[in-house]
C-alpha cells in the first residue's frame, strides 16, 4: 500500500499550477489552512498550527506556554532525543523520568521528580502507545503544571474518547518520513487554549504581526520561522484522507497479533492504557536474554537497542553544552541538574526486556495472522510454553 501517490501528486500539481507557494496566498481556500481545519475537527483541538517539524512543534508549544529560563520540564527517559532537547531551545532544562511497562512516562515517577521549579510535563505517546493521560492530567492539576503532549509518534491515535495531542494544554505532531502521515518533514501544534494559539502563531512566524492579530491583546514578541510552504500543506491535506484507514488497519493487526501472545510463559503483551483502541504493540519478557533472542525475528526490535530513543545514548544532553556559553540554559537553571547513565534504572530494565512488533499495516490480515503464529511458534521453541 503506497504511503504517497496520486492524491498527493494531484494536490501538489494544483499548487504548482496556481503558482502560490506561500501558505497564506489563498487564505482559507489554501491547502494548509484546510488541512489545519480538518485536523482540528478530527482531533477535537480548537486550533491546529502547521510547522516544519515535530521538534519545532514542541519548541513552539513550550515557547507559547511561556516555559523558559529557570524552569524544569519532565521528559521520559525513553523517547526520541528531540523531546528532551526541545526544553533547552526555550532556555529551560529537561529532567528525566522513568517509563513504566506501558513504555510511556510513569505517573509515579513524575510525582517523585517534581521540584519547586517544575513547570511542565512532556508525556510522549511512543510507538502509537498512549500515556496514562487521566493520571498525568490529574497530577498536573494538583501541582499546577502544564502538559505538552508529544504525540509525534501517535498521530490519529485515540486515548479513551479523545485524541492524542488534544488532551494536554498543547500537543505536538510530527509528519516526518516515519510517521503515521507524512510530508517528508513537518509537524503541527494542537491546542484549545486561545492565548497559547496566538502566541504559537507569533513564535512560528516572524512576520506574524502583519498577518492579523488585530483581534488579540497579546503583546507581540520576536519569533522564529517555522512556517510551512503550501507544498507541504498540499501533501498533508491529501495524507489526512489516509489517516483513519491506516489507524483501522493498525488496530485490526494489533488485535490479531496480540492474540498470538496469550497464555505464554515468560512473555506477555505490554500493558496498554486504552486496549480497546490500541494501534501499537510491544511485548515484555521476564529476562533480557529472551527479549534479545526474540528480536532476531523479522519486524521485531528490542527497545534497548533503538539508539537515540534511549536516554543513555543522549551524549548531547549529558554534555550540557550550548552553541554559545552565555546561552546555556544550565547557567540559568534554578538548581544543579545532573544526568548520569544510571539515573533511570527502571527504564533500562524495562527496555532491555521489551520488544516492539511491527504490525505491517500494508500487509493483508491473513499474512499478519500467519506471521503472528510464526512468532508464537518461535517463542514456544524458546521455552515459553
Ligand atoms: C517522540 C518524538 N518526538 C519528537 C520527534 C521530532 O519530530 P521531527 O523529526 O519531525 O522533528 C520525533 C521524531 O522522530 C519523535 O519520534
Amino acid at each position: 500500500m503506497p504511503r504517497v501517490g496520486l492524491r498527493e501528486i494531484y494536490s501538489l500539481g494544483r499548487v504548482i499550477a496556481n503558482g502560490q507557494l506561500l501558505r497564506y496566498g489563498r487564505g482559507p481556500r489554501g491547502y494548509t489552512h484546510r488541512f489545519e481545519t480538518r485536523l482540528a475537527e478530527k482531533t477535537g483541538a480548537a486550533h491546529v498550527l502547521t510547522v516544519n517539524s515535530g521538534t519545532n512543534a514542541l519548541i513552539t508549544a513550550l515557547a507559547a506556554a511561556g516555559i523558559g529560563p529557570g524552569d524544569e520540564v519532565l521528559v521520559p527517559a525513553y523517547t526520541w532525543v528531540a523531546s528532551a532537547l526541545a526544553p533547552l531551545a526555550v532556555g529551560a532544562v529537561p529532567v528525566l523520568a522513568d517509563v513504566d511497562e506501558s513504555l510511556t512516562i510513569s505517573p509515579e515517577d513524575i510525582e517523585r521528580r517534581i521540584t519547586p521549579y517544575t513547570k511542565a510535563i512532556i508525556p510522549v505517546h511512543m510507538l502509537n502507545l498512549v500515556c496514562d493521560m487521566d493520571r498525568i492530567m490529574e497530577i498536573a492539576r494538583r501541582h499546577n503544571l502544564l502538559v505538552i503532549e508529544d504525540a509525534c509518534q501517535a498521530v490519529g491515535i485515540r486515548y479513551k474518547d479523545r485524541h492524542t495531542g488534544a488532551i494536554g494544554h498543547a500537543g505536538a505532531f510530527s509528519f516526518n518520513h516515519f510517521k503515521n502521515i507524512t510530508s517528508g518533514e513537518g509537524g503541527a501544534v494542537l491546542t484549545s487554549d486561545e492565548r497559547l494559539y496566538i502566541r504559537a502563531r507569533m513564535y512560528h512566524d516572524p512576520g506574524s504581526f502583519i498577518r492579523g492579530h488585530e483581534h488579540s491583546n497579546e503583546p507581540l514578541f520576536a519569533g522564529m520561522n517555522f512556517r510551512v510552504s503550501e507544498l507541504t500543506g498540499a501533501v498533508l491535506h491529501a495524507q489526512l484522507t489516509r489517516l483513519t484507514p491506516l489507524v483501522r488497519r493498525l488496530q485490526a493487526r494489533r488485535a490479531v497479533t496480540a492474540k498470538a501472545f496469550e497464555g505464554l510463559k515468560n512473555c506477555r503483551v505490554s500493558p496498554h492504557h486504552d486496549p480497546d483502541s490500541a494501534a501499537g504493540l510491544c511485548v515484555i519478557f521476564d529476562d533480557p536474554e529472551q527479549a534479545e533472542s526474540f528480536a532476531k525475528a523479522r519486524g521485531v526490535e528490542r527497545l534497548i537497542d533503538t539508539g537515540r530513543h534511549v536516554y543513555t545514548n543522549w551524549e548531547v544532553l549529558f554534555a550540557k553544552r550550548s552553541f554559545h556559553p552565555k546561552m546555556n540554559p544550565y547557567a540559568w537553571a534554578s538548581r544543579e541538574v545532573e544526568y548520569t547513565t544510571d539515573m533511570c534504572q527502571a527504564t533500562l530494565d524495562i527496555l532491555s526486556r521489551s520488544c516492539r512488533i511491527s504490525l505491517g499495516p500494508g500487509y493483508p490480515l491473513a499474512v499478519v495472522r500467519a506471521r503472528a503464529q510464526a512468532l508464537r511458534r518461535q517463542l514456544l521453541a524458546q521455552g515459553a510454553a
